[in-house]
């Protein structure tokens, strides 16, 4: 399973932090917000990694990572993403870099305590389809929302008003080779983006969407309160302590 970390778009909910660099290149505790997502696929025993990344501080992420020999990796893939597409956008770059293979994909800004390895594992031996991650939180009209039968996900909700569940979809998620038909048949949503949930949306209505809930606290980091709380967590909490 080849990994892929989305670290574009230009973090305007973090203006004016992000008017000179990349979100993904702030300091959360001691490294800066890359590192964490980067860590977490090393340490799931993903090697063939690609980033990808946009907007003026592109070259940016080559000087601080290289080839990633500081996380143990032979190297690392670089693409980039013109304008702000959204997160199925910005998937739709690594189509030739998965060439046929599985992917597991993890947004730039989410740091987590624990570890994918388990995940990883049970989505090797998915035969098709996709996985997504769950996380029980306090917050869920700011996330993806997971709509329920019983113990099956029949829909994901975007950022709804009233939330179906405590339920938030991660970034990280988990998909077949079909996630690249899938993304360029989307249409953008009202903020102009395609929507990473009308990708699981459609896993779902071709009944091959599974999750798992995530172990471990999680968060994001791509609102002041949510950077501030990613700190924290990683100061306090006891983030990625292999992390370099
Ligand atoms: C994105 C996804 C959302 C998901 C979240 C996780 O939101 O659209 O479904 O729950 O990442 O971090 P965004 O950060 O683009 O608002």
């Amino acid at each position: 399973m080849k990994g892929v970390i989305l670290a574009g778009g230009l973090g305007s909910r973090l203006f004016p932090l992000t008017k000179v660099t990349n979100k993904h290149l702030l300091p959360v505790y001691n490294k800066p917000m890359i590192f964490y997502p980067l860590q977490t696929l090393v340490d799931a025993g993903i090697t063939e990694i690609m980033l990808v990344t946009g907007g003026n501080n592109a070259g940016d992420f080559l000087r601080l990572l290289g080839n990633g020999s500081e996380f143990g990796l032979h190297d690392i893939n670089y693409t980039y993403q013109v304008g702000e597409g959204g997160i199925a956008e910005a998937l739709k770059l690594a189509e030739h870099f998965a060439k046929g293979d599985k992917i597991v994909v993890i947004l730039g800004d989410n740091i987590i305590e624990g570890n994918i390895i388990k995940a990883v594992r049970a989505f090797e031996k998915q035969r098709k389809g996709a996985m997504i991650l769950l996380k029980e939180v306090q917050d869920p009209e700011r996330f993806g929302v997971a709509v329920f039968k019983g113990k099956r996900v029949v829909k994901i909700l975007e950022k709804p008003k009233k939330p179906p569940s405590p339920y938030a979809v991660t970034g990280i998620y988990f998909y077949d080779n079909e996630v690249f038909s899938i993304a360029k048949k989307l249409k953008p949503s009202a903020r102009g983006e395609l929507e990473i949930t009308d990708v699981n949306n459609a896993y779902i209505a071709r009944g091959t969407l599974r999750h798992q809930v995530l172990n471990g606290w999680w968060t994001d980091a791509g609102t002041f309160e949510s950077l501030h709380r990613a700190n924290d967590l990683v100061a306090h909490g006891g983030a990625n302590k292999r992390c370099l």
